[in-house]
């Protein structure tokens, strides 16, 4: 059982306990960044102190620089069943990858038409577009509802927005507010009926599912390495045919092929390292868990990922609907934004968000930190989805795979205590 196996897992995540102070808490804010994998900090400091030389030259330290780049591409490349390590640009964060492929597409297609995504996706992937509109690029950005009361996308609505003269269709796999998993696989054929190019944000859909890009059909996929358990730096997948059918800004004597061309200026080998650190962490899971990915056909590394990633959903599902019987029982003076329905509990990843009548978001997110040692955030998360709900801000308790039962009653219990 996945639940047996939670010492040794979060015994790979050194402030998972406590934070640098010895200070024991529960840590829930994993969508704003997660902990940090041990092995991927070791890492990176290991790449920064030894192959501090640019790769490229004949010395080994050099060498050793560009092997672990390539490296840490085909960790990337392994946990999205990517069809090789070219097809993975690094970059500074999932925002910089997105205004970058905007502007790529911008040099590239002729102007005209619209771009559909959603109203509960992230600014990240709302704002790259819309400046695509503010140029004049295309006429409109159209935004697919979510079901107010199920607060899962609207498919149908987001079908019939799709049309003849839609230029991209850019979704999140998951919303960072709400909860709710986009069905990608769904979104991707209307989009591909219509000639659209796909773009997914998987940013806060990565760490909690089998993400397939193959299976997906997505032209585009990016996601940050710090809500997977490491630092920094974000990664962008491309079908080989979109990466270099789109001409990205690039400085004259950068290479002509994918996926150098996308990058913008030196490489940092460090990044790469602590990636390939994450691809490793879930090889030793899956062996651990030993799941079938269902429908699967990758062999090796690769299966041994899907099956800790799957193990991981599967984990997850059973703790949102924990958290979702709980909340419940809070009663009414706690409004959850996001699918409710425990025996639903698929629809969704373990990201709760809410706010208790009454109550100051921060007041309370203040009293569950200095009273009960909970560690939740309350914003509004750059969300578009604050919009669509009429609300500023919401309290949000996100977990990752390493949290507990245990960890969730107390949430609950702290959240009763309080209210
Ligand atoms: C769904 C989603 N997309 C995009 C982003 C932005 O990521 P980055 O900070 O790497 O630009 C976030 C960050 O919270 C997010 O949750």
């Amino acid at each position: 059982m996945f639940e047996d196996l939670l010492p040794e897992i979060r015994s790979r995540f050194p402030r998972l306990e406590y934070d640098y102070l010895g200070h024991s808490r529960v840590f829930l804010d994993n969508g704003a960044g997660s902990m940090v994998l041990g092995e991927a900090a070791r890492a990176e400091y290991e790449a920064r102190l030894n192959y501090a030389a640019e790769h490229d030259a004949p010395a080994e330290e050099s060498a050793e620089a560009g092997k672990v780049i390539l490296k840490g591409r085909r960790a990337v490349a392994d946990l999205l069943n990517a069809e090789e390590a070219e097809s993975i640009v690094s970059g500074e964060s999932a925002t910089s990858l997105l205004f970058n492929l905007a502007y790529a597409v911008f040099r590239t297609l002729r102007a005209g038409g619209n771009i559909v995504t959603t109203e509960y996706e992230h600014y990240a992937n709302v704002s790259p577009w819309l400046e695509l509109k503010s140029r004049g690029f295309v006429d409109e950005v159209r935004f697919a509802r979510f079901n107010p009361e199920t607060y899962e996308l609207d498919v149908d609505h987001l079908a019939s927005l799709v049309d003849s003269r839609t230029r991209i269709v850019s979704v999140t796999g998951a919303s960072n507010l709400l909860g709710s998993i986009t069905p990608l696989e769904e979104v991707g054929k209307i989009a591909r009926e219509r000639g659209s190019i796909f773009v997914v944000d998987g940013v806060h859909l990565m760490p909690h599912y089998p993400v397939d890009v193959q299976t997906i059909g997505c032209d585009f996929l990016v996601f940050s390495a710090y809500k997977l358990f490491c630092r920094f730096g974000s990664f962008m997948y491309g079908r080989k045919e979109a990466l270099e059918g789109l001409e990205p800004y690039k400085v004259e004597p950068a290479p002509e092929r994918a996926p150098w061309r996308w990058e913008h200026g030196n490489r940092d080998p460090a990044l790469f390292a602590a990636i390939a650190a994450v691809a490793d962490y879930y090889e030793w899971l899956g062996e651990r868990v030993g799941v079938e990915p269902k429908g699967f056909t990758g062999s090796g590394r690769r299966l041994k990922i899907k099956a800790a990633q799957t193990a991981i959903r599967e984990y997850e599902v059973k703790l949102s609907r924990r958290v979702l019987k709980g909340l419940d029982e809070l009663g009414g003076k706690l409004k959850l934004y996001g699918p409710s329905d425990p025996s639903k509990a698929d629809v969704r990843v373990p990201t709760f968000s809410f706010t208790v009548e009454g109550v100051e978001n921060r007041r309370m997110v203040e009293r569950l930190w200095r009273e009960h040692s909970v560690f939740v955030r309350e914003e509004n998360f750059y969300s578009r989805a604050v919009k669509s709900l009429g609300v500023q801000g919401v309290i949000r308790a996100s977990f990752a795979h390493y949290n507990t039962p245990q960890e969730a009653e107390k949430l609950l219990g702290s959240l009763k205590s309080l209210i």
